[in-house]
């Protein structure tokens, strides 16, 4: 069982500007939480117990989220509102929350490098602070990348899902050695090709499972022309020492929730507020009476 967790929430959410002038784009809500929270829950949920977030500037509302609020608690405590103490008690999660920063924005391999005292010489987790696996973080894909990775003796196992080949520019793709099963090894990758170039349009979709050997690969990656450090570079050395680089499919309810844009944000939005046990119903007839609207008004 892997214990430990990395959370790269340091990027600057520039995709979805004017959102994120100052606040963290991990922070929006889907619904009735933030996403962060969805990835922490979900994390939690496969067995990790301690998360370390490498945040950067403009990132202190993370911190503050999952930490203990006396003037809130004194007022819900005093208007009896135990459902909502009992949502905001993130220490029922049992997890450790630990905390370090990337300094400049060099890229999401510079940023697991900042992880590499937390994690020691124990393999971990990576799940990137902006994507939602499943309908209400329901994904136990960490579960069964962390069995792969123990019964292959793997370096790295990472979590793939299909895009259209039109999309395969805004991913990092991988090349199965063999057919793509549900689980397959990968012996190449390329981050962000053109659809001419990408060898599958099997993505990488925001979950990894490192042992500690990726450090010493980050340090020997060239930054790209934008001076970023790119994670997709790091791993494909792994392939290149002959190390085991396996991929597990995401399953058809595990879909990945990308907040990176304002499409699949709205998108991922409406399916959980729909979904909403409370509020679900009653927003339903909102949004059909809305598409009505439209529909005579076009
Ligand atoms: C990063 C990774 C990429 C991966 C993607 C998933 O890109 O570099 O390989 O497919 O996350 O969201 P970013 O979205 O940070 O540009």
């Amino acid at each position: 069982m892997i214990k430990s967790a990395v959370v790269p929430v340091a990027g600057q959410g520039t995709r979805l500007l004017p959102a994120t002038k100052s606040q963290p784009k991990e922070m929006l809500p889907v619904a009735r939480k933030p996403i962060v929270q969805y990835v922490v829950e979900e994390l939690v949920a496969n067995g990790v117990e301690q998360v370390l977030f490498v945040t950067g500037r403009n990132k202190t509302s993370i911190e503050n989220h999952f930490d203990h609020d006396p003037e809130l608690f004194r007022a819900l405590s005093q208007a009896n509102k135990q459902d909502l103490l009992q949502e905001l008690d993130f220490r029922a999660l049992q997890a450790k929350f630990f905390y370090t920063r990337q300094r400049l924005p060099k890229g999401l391999g510079d940023a697991i490098l900042c992880a590499e005292n937390f994690a020691g010489e124990q393999p971990f987790v990576v799940a990137l602070g902006d994507s939602i696996l499943g309908l209400h973080a329901c994904s136990r894909a960490v579960s069964r990348m962390t069995e792969i990775f123990e019964e292959r003796r793997a370096s790295c196992v990472i979590a793939v899902e299909e895009v259209p080949p039109e999309e395969t520019r805004h991913y990092g793709i991988v090349q199965p050695e063999n057919g793509p099963e549900d689980c397959f090894r990968i012996v190449n990758l390329i981050e962000k090709p053109e659809p001419g170039r990408a060898p599958s349009n099997l993505a990488i979709a925001g979950r990894y499972v490192f042992s500690p050997l990726i450090f010493d690969m980050i340090r020997r990656v060239q930054p790209d022309k934008r001076g970023e450090i790119q994670l997709t570079d790091a791993i494909q050395m792994l392939c290149e020492e002959g190390r085991r680089v396996m991929a597990v499919r995401l399953a058809a309810e595990e879909k990945r929730y990308d907040i990176g844009n304002f499409p699949s944000y709205f998108e991922s939005f409406v399916e959980f507020a729909l979904a909403d046990p409370v509020y679900g119903q009653e927003f339903r007839h909102v949004l059909e009476r809305l598409l009505a609207k439209a529909a005579v008004a076009s």
